[in-house]
């Protein structure tokens, strides 16, 4: 028996959704998702609320690359593991805005945010990294750097 049916609701799921049933959203709601597990989007936490992203600005990669070899070479290579994560791909691994937030916002960030305080603990004997006195305009040309070396 049990071999049966498992094919057989299978097949009628597949032929109810090609009719247009949507079996999922018809069943009840037995269990709530809980909330942490899911894939929440981690913005960070800070000033930012939404970064547009265009093409790539060369005049603001420039600025912002001027700014990374200055403020941030220091501690953060490109491809290498300094005193702390390379940076490479970064802008692809967190949100425009999370990235702009830690910048402008780091030490709260340090303090608060789960995804920052993980990464922490991945390094823990070098110092915190230092809020950089970015302003908007700067932290959003580190950004456009970041993401020419996604
Ligand atoms: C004193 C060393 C130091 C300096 C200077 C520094 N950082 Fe960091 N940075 C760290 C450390 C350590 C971490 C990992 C722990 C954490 O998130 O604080 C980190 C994490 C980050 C992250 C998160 C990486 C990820 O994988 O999500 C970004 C983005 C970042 N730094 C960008 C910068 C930029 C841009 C600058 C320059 C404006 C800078 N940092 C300057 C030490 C530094």
């Amino acid at each position: 028996m049990k071999k049966t049916i498992l094919p057989m609701l299978l097949l009628s799921a597949i032929v109810l959704s090609m009719m247009g049933f949507e079996m999922v959203s018809n069943l009840p709601a037995t269990e709530p998702v809980p909330q942490g597990k899911k894939e929440a989007v981690d913005n960070g936490i800070g000033p930012i609320k939404s970064v547009k992203l265009g093409k790539i600005d060369q005049d603001l990669v420039d600025q912002g690359n001027s700014i990374f070899y200055s403020k941030c070479y220091l501690c953060h290579d490109v491809d290498e593991t300094k005193l702390a994560p390379p940076l490479r791909g970064v802008a692809k691994k967190q949100t425009p805005v999370f990235i702009m937030n830690y910048l402008l916002n780091t030490v709260e960030m340090q303090e608060k945010d789960a995804t920052i305080k993980a990464l922490m603990e991945q390094f823990p004997n070098v110092p915190k990294m230092p809020d950089q006195q970015l302003t908007k305009d700067q932290a959003r040309s580190v950004l456009e750097f970041l993401r020419t070396i996604e």
